[in-house]
């Protein structure tokens, strides 16, 4: 039932489940389906739903919803796209928060604006990806990231936030901090702007890249070719949301220090790791998960990826509960195995 207070659009007792790409149950006792800035106002401006706890959901891909949400949904559903600048040294490309991440891509690619590929099929929205900094095969958002809009949701007041506000950091920014000056449940991401420098120069660091480059003896790729190799990579790789539920990688790779890192080769030499410019090491959580033999399984309805452990998915009409018993269980024996805490990547409502 949609009712509207002025222009407002507001749903009630709405599913979530083709609102989230692991297809979880879940219902929204109300939905408010946001345009533009104004409309962010004229929710706060509302007389009972302009000071409710609010949970702000873009295509809902990296979202475990374990229960009816408390908070009123509100659906980021702000469209557009276009040049902002053209200069020497780089393009800026404006994005509504609501655009598919993916369009964008492909989009920015066809109009000579290269910069993106490296991230092509990301499942999700424009404004959800600077709220995980996604990140792909060598780049991150914060790698190509100018500024953002947002409006503030106890204000009201509309914001442009700069790279350093964003507090970028792995699968992190402020967006997903709640402690001081964190901006969890507190903004709504409206506009996004990238940056493409000029000249263009390939990311290509990535093994499954370099792979590629030895398969088809290619060593200096151009971007529709990179965004192509890229597409077949995660096609190989990760499930399509829109044939099997899932949220991408489910754990965060966790980062230890060399010492601990040197333990842990001493007993497993195998173990897939990579030093960071800091010193200390990222450990491949899903190779950590499918040497504990996790790969393939399944508990209840959710289960894990056979290409991919780092990867959960819905085998058909899984629970959230369902998902995070599967979640907890492969914690409890990476943890069991090596000592490693694996943290969630994902949103958990
Ligand atoms: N591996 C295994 N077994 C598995 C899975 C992986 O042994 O079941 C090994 C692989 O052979 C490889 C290593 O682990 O040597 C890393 O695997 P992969 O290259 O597939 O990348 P990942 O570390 O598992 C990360 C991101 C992905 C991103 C890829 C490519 C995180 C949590 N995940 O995955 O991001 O697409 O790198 O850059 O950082 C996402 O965030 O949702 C996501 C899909």
């Amino acid at each position: 039932m949609a009712t509207s207070n002025g222009a407002l659009k507001v749903e009630r007792g709405v599913s979530l489940r083709a609102y989230n790409t692991f297809g979880l149950p879940a219902t929204a006792h109300t939905l408010v389906r946001v345009t533009s800035d104004a409309d962010v106002r004229r929710l706060l401006d509302h007389p009972t739903l302009g000071r409710a706890p609010k949970l702000v959901l873009g295509a809902g891909s990296n979202l475990i919803l374990s229960r009816d949400p408390e908070a009123v949904v509100v659906r980021v559903e702000v469209m557009g796209r276009r040049l902002v600048e053209a200069r020497d040294d780089v393009f800026i490309v404006e994005a509504g928060a609501g655009e598919t991440w993916h369009d964008i891509v492909a989009w920015t690619l066809d109009q000579g604006w290269p910069g993106l590929e490296n991230l092509a099929l990301i499942p999700g929205t424009v404004g959800a990806a600077p709220v995980q900094n996604i990140g792909a095969y060598g780049l991150e958002l914060k790698d190509r990231f100018e500024s953002l809009d947002a409006v503030d949701l106890v204000t009201g007041r509309s914001v442009t936030l700069d790279s350093a506000t964003c507090r970028f950091g792995y699968r992190d920014s402020v967006f997903k901090q709640s402690g001081f000056g964190g901006l969890a449940g507190k903004s709504v991401i409206t506009r996004l702007r990238l940056r493409l420098p000029r000249p263009w120069q390939p990311v290509l660091g990535y093994l499954d890249l370099e792979r590629k480059i030895a398969e088809t003896g290619n060593a200096s790729p151009d971007a529709r070719t990179i965004f192509e190799w890229v597409c077949a990579i995660r096609r190989a790789k990760l499930p399509d949301p829109r044939d099997v539920g899932n949220v991408g990688s489910f754990f965060k790779n966790p980062v230890v220090t060399a010492e601990q890192c040197r333990d842990i080769i001493a007993r497993d030499p195998h173990i897939v790791h990579y030093a960071l410019a800091d010193g200390r090491f990222k450990l491949a959580a899903g190779w950590l998960i499918d040497a504990c033999g996790w790969k393939g399984k399944s508990m209840g309805r959710a289960g894990v990826y056979d290409k991919q452990a780092l990867v959960l998915v819905n085998r058909g009409g899984a629970s959230g509960a369902e998902v995070l018993m599967l979640a907890r269980a492969i914690q409890e024996s990476v943890y069991g195995r090596f000592g490693i805490r694996l943290e969630p990547e994902p949103v958990v409502v």
